[in-house]
């Protein structure tokens, strides 16, 4: 069997080992591990699956035959997500400082980094293709964007503690998700097409044009959600009041990232009005509501009543002891440890 005391993984055939006691430092050495084996199966499947390239891979000429069709709200909001994806040097250079000494969270965030470098490149080559701005009018404007440096402690104050970057990537690129399928479905809307892909889109694995270059994106984000979410995961199995504490917190205040800092404030603020693209309601129900039940609990009270509770565990206690009900409640058994025979 496999045991782990003082987060030493032992095996030792046919033994009953006692666990020993969970101390901080058994808990952040099984944090390390189980996030390194998160981490491995996510760059496989990245790697293997989802490696496309802007330059390569998006369906070009069909943006040029229907550019023309898109809405001015549709461009300004594609602008608009050029801009914040544009940031992405400021992000990974935040990543970095808060989490650069630790291997596993290191390597998360380099890989994260390289994939959504590929997003501003995608944002400007569906604008410029789509004919909807010029190369000129595309360059003035990363320039712009350029000349802000996006921090997280200004951005979302005390969100910058390594736990605070993952949490609030978490949410982060869960609401980039949504926003760009939404998107996706305007574009389709725009061009003509049914919400959903034509048996002959599926046929060829690729949407038209530029909903093509959306579905792409958002695949590599919802993608980029699943991996801080089990990184979530397995630092709430054994620190829970520091996890749910810092859950609650960014959820408390969610903002995107630098909309403040684009170039575009304004008309992209009147496009999302106009648009209904992303409100207060939908982001309560297709982006924090399914975090939180995807985490196993019910609502906002059920994740408020588990920090309350969490707080007040027993210090020493792993995953094996504590389990948590859909409305935040924390049931500690110490069975596990009764019925393991020491030696
Ligand atoms: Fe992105
Ligand atoms: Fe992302």
């Amino acid at each position: 069997m496999t045991a782990v005391a003082d987060g030493i993984e032992t095996r030792a055939a046919g033994l009953q080992i006692h666990p020993g006691p969970w101390t901080r430092q058994a808990k952040e050495a099984a944090i390390q591990r189980e996030t390194r084996d998160a981490f491995i199966s996510y760059f496989r499947r990245s790697v293997k699956t989802r490696n496309w390239t802007p330059w390569d891979d998006l369906p070009l000429n069909e943006m040029r035959e229907r550019g023309h069709l898109l809405s001015d709200d549709t461009v300004t909001l594609i602008e608009s997500f050029l801009g914040v994806e544009d940031y992405v040097g400021d992000y990974v250079e935040e990543g970095m400082h808060q989490v650069g000494k630790e291997r596993v969270r290191r390597n998360i965030q380099l890989q994260w980094g390289a994939e959504e470098l590929k997003h501003a490149e995608a944002w400007e080559l569906v604008l410029l293709h789509s004919g909807r701005r010029t190369e000129e009018q595309l360059e003035a404007y990363r320039d712009k964007v350029a000349e802000h440096k996006w921090t997280m402690r200004d951005n979302h104050p005390g969100l910058d503690t390594p736990l605070g970057v993952m949490v609030y990537a978490m949410v982060q690129e869960r609401a980039t998700y949504f926003n760009y399928d939404e998107l996706r479905k305007r574009i389709r809307s725009e061009y003509g097409l049914p919400e959903k892909a034509t048996p002959e889109e599926r046929a060829r694995g690729k949407q038209i044009g530029a909903a093509g270059a959306f579905k792409i994106v958002a695949n590599d984000e919802i993608a980029h959600h699943g991996i801080f979410l089990q990184c979530f995961d397995i630092h709430k199995r054994y620190l829970p009041y520091e996890a749910f504490d810092m859950l609650f917190r960014v959820l408390g205040g969610f903002n995107m990232p630098a909309l403040y800092l684009i170039p575009n404030e304004s008309e992209m603020r009147e496009a999302l009005y106009r648009t209904k693209l992303y409100t207060p309601l939908k982001h309560g129900r297709y982006v924090a509501n399914p975090i939180l039940d995807t985490l196993g609990l019910e609502n906002k009270r059920a994740l408020e009543r588990a920090v309350q509770e969490a707080k007040l565990l027993p210090e020493g206690l792993g995953p094996e002891h504590v389990s948590l009900s859909r409305t935040g409640e924390f049931v500690v058994s110490m069975t596990p440890d009764e019925a393991a025979p020491t030696f």
